[in-house]
């Protein structure tokens, strides 16, 4: 006897795995490792969970596969709504009135639709789910199935895979796994990325690169990531805050006729974009008495003042 988890064809994964490693890394900055134990866990029929701080190529890395395998990324956010109806699906209640129930009737939720495409249900802050609704998650990765009232048993297709993410900075609202939960996933974790990988991703998600990018790019990786070192703060920001800090840099050094990286009046342009793109993307440590703006001065005058040959390129 084996159980529907045993049967579980992986067969569509197995042809060329490596070869597709190889062109999904090509559409990815960096993270080699990650991509590829992400892959041996897809690809061996497995579940996953994520554990990463944001913007640190969860999401990137997942569409890349997905791409690749051909198949859907159905994403569903992870919040204490999320019941095991949502995540099912319902019938109509309007045409359950007139026609009564069928298997027509019914509007699949994400996880039936993940199923019966074959695709990739993407959970994202996987902690905050209800209990009731983890344990709908769990059966329908034991089983490959889930039984639907009045529609009947939807079996899910050979590359169905629930990938759950999750951000262990983030204790608000949010309850640690169970080890029931835990023991039924593989977990990989994912972490901010060096400096110079960050710098690629935001040239490659800018797409500037003039010689006011070429300094500004390093200089916006470089105090977004002090961000996250500084002691009154509790959470810093992410890539997309350099990202968004290159591009609004190159905007106001536009409107304010700033020529370019040599310019004197750069560094105060730099600061003032840096208040746009950073500070409210920080969070501040409950017991600092402090303002986002203070820490981002702060960060500024540590690039710009204190160690200026930092900032300089080459
Ligand atoms: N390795 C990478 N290569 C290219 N771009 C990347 C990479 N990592 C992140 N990015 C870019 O950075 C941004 C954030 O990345 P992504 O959405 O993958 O983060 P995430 O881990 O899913 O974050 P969150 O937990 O907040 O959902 C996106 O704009 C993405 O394009
Ligand atoms: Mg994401």
């Amino acid at each position: 006897m084996t159980s529907p988890g045993q049967q579980r064809d992986t067969s569509a994964a197995q042809p060329g795995v490596e070869a597709a490693r190889q062109r999904i890394a090509a559409r990815l900055v960096g993270r080699g490792r990650e991509l590829e134990l992400a892959l041996a866990a897809v690809a061996a029929g497995r579940d996953l969970v994520l554990e990463g701080p944001p913007g640190t190529s969860k999401t990137t890395m997942l569409k890349a596969i997905t791409e690749e395998w051909g198949i859907p990324l159905l994403f569903v956010e992870g919040n204490a709504d999320l019941t095991p109806a949502k995540l099912v699906g319902h019938h109509n209640p309007a045409r359950v009135l007139r026609e009564d129930y069928s298997a027509d009737t019914f509007v699949p939720g994400p996880l039936v639709a993940a199923m019966r495409a074959g695709g990739f249900l993407y959970i994202e802050e996987f902690n905050r789910a209800p209990e009731d609704t983890l344990n709908t998650l769990l059966t329908a990765m034991a089983d490959r199935a889930v039984e639907v009232p009045r529609v009947g048993l939807v079996t899910a297709e050979p590359s169905f895979r629930v990938i759950a993410s999750m951000n262990p900075y983030d204790n608000v609202g949010t309850t640690r796994l169970s080890t029931s939960v835990s023991d039924r996933l593989n977990r990989i974790v994912v972490d901010y990325q060096d400096a110079t990988a960050e710098e690629g991703i935001v040239a490659l998600r800018s797409g500037l690169g003039d010689a006011l990018a070429r300094r500004a790019t390093p200089d916006a990786v470089a105090v977004t990531r002090a961000t996250r070192t500084h002691p009154d703060v509790r959470q810093g920001s992410s890539v997309r805050g350099a990202i968004d800090l290159a591009l609004v840099a190159h905007q106001l050094a536009a409107l304010r006729g700033v020529t370019g990286p040599d310019d004197a009046r750069y560094p105060e342009m730099f600061y003032d974009a840096m208040t746009v793109a950073l500070s409210g993307r920080i969070r501040l440590d409950d017991a600092a008495e402090t303002t986002p703006e203070r820490v981002l001065r702060q960060i500024w005058e540590d690039r710009f003042i204190l160690n200026p040959a930092a900032a300089q390129p080459g």
